[in-house]
Order: structure tokens, then C-alpha cells, then sequence
């Protein structure tokens, strides 16, 4: 398991499905806004790719994010778009409602970072997020994540074209929390 200061990421258990599913993916909101396409009902118990992990790809590695004390499931993160000869990729994540705004957002952000820079050995790790998200904003900013660019009316979401705030960090640039 890689260890946060108050999260630990690790890999995707039977269990954590149901929950993931119900609290994340079938709220009509959370994942249209979440997705890069239309919000669609999972069957339980499909292989939706989404949820289910298949290890044998490696352009993608998703965790189960927990807290450390207890080991409650606090959501999802992903390291996506792995890009082997440029070195870079994506990283995404999403909590629980009830696991919000409690810091845990800033801290899976800091231990995807170290994942990236230093277990992948990566130089370059990107965001896109709808750009009224004021928390995921934060949660890379606080990381030493910048403003690259805005991709404006990039995202249709639910009845409107949103714009979409590309955020980057460079291994060079980023200092790792001693916590992490
Ligand atoms: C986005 C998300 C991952 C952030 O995680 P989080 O645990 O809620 O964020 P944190 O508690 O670490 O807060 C980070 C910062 O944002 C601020 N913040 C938190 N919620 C906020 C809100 N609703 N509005 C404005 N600011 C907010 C916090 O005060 C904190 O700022 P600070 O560092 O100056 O104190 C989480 O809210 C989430 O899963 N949201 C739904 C899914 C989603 O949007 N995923 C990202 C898709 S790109």
C-alpha cells in the first residue's frame, strides 16, 4: 500500500465495488461530471471497466483510496494514460460524499505524485477538471500543480458546455511532502 499522511492507496477489493458503484457512479451528477461521456446505469455485477480492474492493462493503474486509521474506503484514484515514451500521464480521483472536504482530496493528490514521480520514474503528470471545481483546483494547487491552460466549452455536462482547467507538474518542479 502506498501511505499519505492520512490515506493509503491501495489495490481495488471485491468489497469496495458495491460502494464505489452506488455512492460514485450512479449518482446522475457526480458522474456526468466525473466521466468524459454520458452518465449510463451500471448493471451490478457487470465488468464495467470502470470499477473492475484488469491488471493486464498497463496504460492505467487504479487504486482504492482508505483511511490509514481504520481502513475505511474513502473512494478512487487513478493513474491513467500512461505514456512510457514521454513520460507523463493523467491522474484522477474521486471520494466519497461523505469522505469530502476533509483534506483526504489534497493527500491522494501528494501520494499519486510520489507514485508517479518516483515509483514510475514519470517527468511530466497532468489534470483536466471542470473548471467550477474548487476543490480539486485546490487539491492540485496545493501540490505545486499550475494553471497550464483552459479548454473552453470542452465538457458537455448536463445540459451545458462547461470549460475544463488543464493543470500540470513537473518532476523538476515538485517537492514531496516529507509526510508522503
Ligand atoms: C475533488 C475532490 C477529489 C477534492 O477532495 P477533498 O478531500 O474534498 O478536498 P480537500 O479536503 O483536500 O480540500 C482541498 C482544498 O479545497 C478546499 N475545498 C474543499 N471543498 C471545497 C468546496 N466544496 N468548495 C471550495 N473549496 C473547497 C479546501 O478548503 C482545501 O483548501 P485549503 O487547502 O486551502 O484548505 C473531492 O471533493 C471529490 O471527490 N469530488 C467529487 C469528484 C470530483 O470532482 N473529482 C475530480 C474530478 S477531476
Amino acid at each position: 500500500m502506498l501511505r499519505g499522511s492520512k490515506v493509503g492507496l491501495r489495490a481495488r477489493h471485491d468489497d469496495d465495488i458495491p460502494i464505489l458503484r452506488t455512492e460514485l457512479y450512479d449518482d446522475v451528477v457526480n458522474g456526468s461530471r466525473a466521466e468524459s461521456g454520458p452518465w449510463r446505469p451500471i448493471t451490478p455485477g457487470s465488468q464495467d471497466p470502470r470499477l473492475v480492474v484488469d491488471d493486464k492493462n498497463q496504460g492505467s493503474v487504479p487504486f482504492s483510496v482508505v483511511e490509514l486509521e481504520g481502513g475505511t474506503l474513502v473512494g478512487t484514484a487513478t493513474l491513467w494514460g500512461i505514456d512510457t515514451h514521454n513520460r507523463s500521464a493523467h491522474i484522477g480521483l474521486g471520494l466519497r460524499p461523505s469522505c469530502r472536504g476533509k483534506g483526504y482530496g489534497t493527500d491522494v493528490v501528494a501520494v499519486l505524485c510520489h507514485y508517479g514521480f518516483v515509483v514510475r520514474g514519470l517527468q511530466r503528470l497532468q489534470i483536466e477538471t471542470l473548471s467550477d471545481n474548487a476543490a480539486m483546483l485546490r487539491s492540485a494547487e496545493r501540490n505545486g500543480f499550475v494553471r497550464e491552460g483552459v479548454l473552453r466549452s470542452s465538457a458537455w455536462v448536463l445540459g451545458e458546455f462547461m470549460d475544463e482547467v488543464l493543470l500540470g507538474l513537473l518532476a523538476r518542479d515538485w517537492k514531496q511532502d516529507p509526510k508522503v
